[in-house]
């Protein structure tokens, strides 16, 4: 642990080898080991996959890595919000135990040329839009759930296609690892909380939270019985009339395969993204009916 990082009330590692010296010791002790995997300008939202997570374990680490992977050439890895010294404190009021912070260099050292292809319900939605991004994702995620070794590891439903992503890579590489999903949390108007949210100007984020009306507004029409397009349609105005543009998309979609659906049978999921101003947004909803 190099001295800088002593500061602080809880310890941050940044090696897979001192990683491993911590986790070995609790696991000598018979602790059960949970793991919140963030790119770090934690909110609410990740506290509480943090406390989610100490519901199920004995111990918690808390990785903070803006993951060089995940971001296509143009996108937002330089502006990406990194505020470690503020995440560490936030983390020091809740049950985590062990920030992982590696470098980039840790994570992809010189001549790394391995990534994860998952399939299923990585394709469509995000990927006809960001078609790098569940490749970076999960090769980042194996390459942590390898690192940390953790029994459980919580992922938030705000990126819903995400932890879908995350359940079938853990299943198909037969990883000994409980995925736990934690609820969205919003602000007072339904906005998802999001460290992409900082972008927004004041002005823009008036009209963010739209997003999430949109898609309750897809919910109120199917449960009253609206076939699906006219419902999607709908929604697709209210996303237009709040200016957001590009409407990357609006979709009702099996909740379990995200399989395009053509009625409403099992477990349903509404999804959307969108940009507002130059920020984009994503949510996503359950159809209560
Ligand atoms: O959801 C995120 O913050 C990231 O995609 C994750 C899971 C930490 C991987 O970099």
């Amino acid at each position: 642990m190099a001295p800088e990082d002593q500061n602080t009330t809880l310890p941050i590692v940044r090696t897979v080898e001192d990683l491993s010296t911590i986790v070995a010791d609790w696991r000598s002790g018979d602790a059960r080991v949970g793991f919140v995997p963030t790119m770090g300008a934690l909110h609410e939202g990740h506290l509480s996959l943090v406390d989610h997570a100490a519901g199920s374990a004995d111990k918690v680490v808390v990785s903070i890595f803006v993951n060089p992977a995940q971001f296509a050439p143009g996108e937002d890895l330089d502006a990406y919000p990194r505020t470690e010294k503020t995440d560490a404190a936030a983390l020091a009021t809740r049950p985590a135990d062990l920030i992982y912070a590696p470098n980039a260099r840790e994570m992809y050292p010189d001549g790394y040329d391995l990534g994860v292809e998952v399939g299923g319900p990585s394709q469509g939605l995000e990927t006809d839009f960001r078609p790098h991004f569940f490749r970076g994702v999960a090769t980042v995620v194996t390459k942590l759930f390898l690192q940390v070794k953790p029994d459980i590891a919580v992922f938030g439903e705000k990126d819903y296609q995400q932890l879908l992503v995350v359940r079938k890579l853990t299943r198909d590489l037969g990883l000994p690892i409980e995925i736990l999903a934690g609820a969205t949390h919003r602000e007072w108007d339904g906005l998802a909380l999001s460290s992409r949210n900082a972008y927004l100007s004041e002005e823009e984020r008036a009209r963010a939270a739209q997003l999430y009306a949109a898609l309750n507004d897809v919910a109120h029409r199917l449960a009253d019985g609206e076939p699906i397009d006219k419902a999607r349609d709908a929604g697709w105005q209210v996303l237009k009339g709040a200016g957001f543009k590009p409407i990357d998309y609006l979709e009702v979609r099996d909740a379990d395969t995200l399989a395009p659906l053509t009625s409403l049978e099992g477990e349903v999921r509404i999804l959307g993204a969108a940009r507002m101003g130059t920020t984009r947004l994503i949510d996503n909803i359950a159809l209560g009916i």
